[in-house]
């Protein structure tokens, strides 16, 4: 908290007291203003503006979440039922329009619909891990925007997250931790010991210590009720040593002596679910929604956003202080980056047309080689050719020289045989 401003009362020539601090001057009032009544103005605008609340259950199937919710509205939210048999995690998203007195509150109740139900556990946290970034994505999204429109915008990030633990009395499961681990920086947590009415009151006691010395040696953070303020420093503290709240919902009504009251009838007795001695449903109604509900959207907000907003700005690049350490401007940074991208692009351009180069300087030798390598072939096929060609030629001189010969034989024998006819016609005609 800041610290008060010291004055220093000083008196004026007409003995009328300037209290200083710094460069601040304090007058001590004269009369009324009026401006006492500024927070009738903001309750006024509140009421007319309505309020918002956004909660979300995660628990195990059938461990009395929307029963639990209509007790504390007290109304019939009219969840349905879901089996054991989801393949995933569904979030179920509802939002209500409540009226008490003058008094609008749209509720809005994110159920975790087969949690728990899944061979893998990742399968059953991680959706719900998705969900609250998803909202804190939105809103990062309209702060960024250059046209804001914050007064219709329905705030969609989650306030706080009942979890509810199985009444088992033994310990938190392997599945609790992991879920929590996952959530516990990005939601105010409130963990509540569901359907309490089935452990009995020293096991009671002895599973909460169980529990919290759990969370605690698995740094796991849950809210705690705030105790800086003056009016509810004392109501608070209290409340954080009964963390978890161990809680019983019921909407029927039963007989006890002359009073009908809310709670369930068993055969021994009945519970009632707003006795304190029964159970912590009124401690948990009265933190929740008399006491800190404005604190818990403010943690959301100055806390958890905040947290996820850095890291969002930081992961784009964003930083408050210089590489010397120096304040920096949004505007510095901005050029900076522009800078550091354009640089990039060019070293990444540069590369590219060296790697282009490289790329066709390869193609070219390789291309020349193949065109070598085919000159040679032809070359060589010319060669080839050529040798071919002047022994086919030699072949056909020889060939012709043959016929030639054999022409001249040819003519020889018919001159001789022509000869020899000649002297046997004579050799005849002497005969005779
Ligand atoms: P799903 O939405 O199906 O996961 O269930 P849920 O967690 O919303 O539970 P639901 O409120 O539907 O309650 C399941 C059953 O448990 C109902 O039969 C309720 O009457 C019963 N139940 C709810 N709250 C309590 C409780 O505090 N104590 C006991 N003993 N039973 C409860
Ligand atoms: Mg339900």
């Amino acid at each position: 908290m800041a610290e008060k401003p010291v004055c220093t009362a000083t008196q004026t020539p007409d003995g009328e007291d300037i209290q200083r601090e710094d460069n601040i001057r304090c007058l001590t009032m004269l009369g009324h203003f009026g401006f006492e009544c500024l927070p009738h103005q903001l309750v006024n605008r509140s009421i007319e503006q309505g309020f918002s609340f956004n909660i979300l259950c995660v628990g195990e199937t059938g461990l009395g979440k929307s029963t639990l919710m209509d007790t504390l509205f007290n109304t019939n939210l009219k969840e349905k039922m879901s089996s054991h048999f989801h393949p995933n995690v569904e979030l179920k998203i509802q939002t209500y329009q409540l009226q008490e007195s003058n008094v609008q509150l749209k509720l809005t109740v994110v159920n975790t619909v087969g949690y728990g139900d899944q061979m893998s556990k990742e399968a059953s946290y991680q959706p719900i891990v998705g969900y609250i970034d998803a909202q804190f994505e939105a809103y990062f999204q309209e702060e960024l925007k250059i046209k804001r429109s914050f007064v219709d915008y329905h705030d969609s990030r989650i306030h706080v997250c009942l979890y509810f633990i199985s009444p088992t009395g033994h310990s938190l499961k392997a599945l609790d931790l992991l879920t929590l681990k996952n959530i516990d920086s990005k939601v105010n947590v409130i963990p509540l010991i569901a359907k309490a009415d089935t452990i009995c009151k020293s096991d009671l006691q002895a599973f909460k210590y169980k529990i919290m010395n759990e969370l605690i040696s698995n740094g796991i953070q849950i809210y705690q009720f705030p105790t800086d303020e003056k009016t509810t420093a004392q109501a608070n503290s209290s409340m954080n040593e009964h963390l978890p709240f161990a809680v019983v919902g019921c909407l029927d009504e039963v007989k006890v002596g002359k009073r009908m009251v809310r709670g369930r009838q068993y055969p021994w007795g009945v519970l009632q679910v707003e006795n304190e001695n029964h159970c912590d449903f009124v401690k948990l109604r009265d933190m929740l929604l008399c006491t800190n509900t404005e604190n818990l959207k403010e943690q959301t907000h100055t806390l958890h956003y905040e947290r996820y907003r850095r890291f969002k700005l930081q992961k784009i690049g964003f930083t408050d202080v210089g590489p010397d350490n120096q304040p920096i401007s949004f505007q510095e940074i901005y050029e900076a980056k522009r800078q550091e991208f354009y640089s990039q692009c060019q070293r990444e351009e540069e590369d590219l047309k060296y790697k282009f180069m490289q790329r066709v300087k390869e193609k070219e030798i390789a291309f020349k080689e193949a065109e070598k390598e085919l000159q040679d072939k032809f070359e060589h096929l010319k060669r080839v050719q050529q040798e071919e060609t002047i022994k086919l030629e030699e072949e056909r001189r020889q060939l012709e020289e043959e016929i030639m010969n054999f022409y001249k034989m040819k003519a020889g024998s018919e001159i001789l045989q022509t000869q020899a006819c000649t002297n046997v016609k004579k050799e005849k005609d002497r005969k005779k």
